[in-house]
């Protein structure tokens, strides 16, 4: 395993951070438990969560906090991790209705550090943006809660780059905490964000590439695998991909950046998981792939990038590369 300080911060995580949407839910608590163990045992030390997981399903609200939080007590492995949850998610019947208030950042903050159980989290994420609210009111309400100790650091999820550009020139301006890390959707592949199913995600761009690049602002992807895309592919089992993931990943282009990333396994025996991750690990700021295993073998097998690095010139080439002559309909 590596590690990295992510910059104005003194939190040295894993190269990669375990996802952990599903746990307690449609994985269920005691394959969790194990999965949480054999990450820490691989020397992964990064986790994140949200309040929202996984209240799209019936049952028990913020079960995925809730399950880490019972991890935590009965493993008493708290020291040994650097723990991330989110909050500020819309409620899920009246998702473009942002909740960013002063209020609603710090009941959820509090209700998160109630469900896992902790007296302080690493590293605090918005999970959304609510574009008409000023960011200097939001600095400030995230700047009192590092004031009361009741997280170390925090960062934005899904926000556009214009916003988090006067986040970070607003804390510089105020003398306030910054911004630590970005969270977006980023992976090999390419996405129209329009096919995302929901408008309040934002993919990783140009524009937010550039900014990252210039600032050095860590980027913590999830969907670092583009929902197991590039694996199916691999495998020829592209009819398991679900309608929503083939509406996103089943295009030419896709297509094309599948070839060539094959091309590079069978050039350097590498696995397609290991080019996947690779590509995002390689990337020339700090960058912390959110894996999301579903079972053990997936961890184990998404782990084993954790020290893959692929050259500038490899990047480029799955990227921009020239396909090899095959067809592209399947
Ligand atoms: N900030 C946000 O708004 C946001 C949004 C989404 C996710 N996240 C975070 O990111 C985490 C992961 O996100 P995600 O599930 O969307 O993305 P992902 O990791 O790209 O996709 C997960 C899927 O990829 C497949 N997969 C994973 N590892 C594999 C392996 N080694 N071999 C073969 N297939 C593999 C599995 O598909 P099968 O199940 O089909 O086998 C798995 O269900 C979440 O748990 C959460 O923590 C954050």
């Amino acid at each position: 395993m590596l590690y990295t300080t992510l910059p104005g911060t003194d939190l040295h995580v894993s190269s990669l951070c375990l996802g952990t949407a599903d746990f307690g839910s449609t994985i269920d608590e005691s394959t969790a438990f194990r999965m949480l163990d054999s990450f820490l045992d691989s020397g992964g030390n990064f986790i994140d969560t949200a309040k929202i997981y996984a209240d799209w399903l019936p049952g028990e609200r913020s079960i995925s906090e809730k399950t880490i939080g019972r991890w935590l007590r009965q493993s008493s492995k708290r020291h040994r991790i650097i723990l991330a949850t989110k909050g500020a998610h819309p409620h899920l019947e009246t998702m473009l209705t942002p909740r960013l208030s002063r209020a609603e950042i710090l009941s959820d903050l509090d209700a998160s550090l109630r469900h896992l159980g902790v007296e302080v989290i690493d590293l605090y994420w918005l999970h959304r943006d609510d574009p008409n609210r000023p960011v200097a009111e939001i600095l400030e309400t995230l700047n009192e809660a590092v004031r009361q100790g009741k997280i170390r650091a925090f960062g934005c999820s899904n926000w556009r780059v214009e916003r988090i550009r006067a986040a970070l020139e607003t804390a510089l301006a105020h003398r306030l905490v910054p911004f630590i890390a970005d969270q977006m959707f980023w992976n090999l592949a390419l996405v129209d964000p329009r096919t995302m199913g929901d408008s309040t995600l934002v993919a990783m761009d140009e524009p937010l590439r550039r900014y990252h690049n210039e600032t050095g602002l860590a980027a913590i992807p999830y969907s670092s695998q583009a929902n197991g895309f590039f694996n199916k592919m691999a495998r020829g089992q592209v009819d398991a991909l679900n309608p929503l993931h083939r509406q996103m990943y089943l295009h030419a282009e896709n297509l094309a950046r599948f070839q060539r990333a094959d091309q590079l396994c069978r050039e350097t025996g590498l696995s397609i998981t290991q080019v996947v991750l690779g590509y995002l690990l390689s990337q020339p700021f700090p960058t912390v792939p959110i894996i999301g295993p579903r079972t053990l073998e997936q961890l184990a097998d998404s782990l084993s990038a954790a020290e893959i690095r692929l050259t500038p010139e490899q990047i480029r080439t799955l990227e921009q590369g020239a396909s090899r002559e095959l067809p592209l309909e399947l």
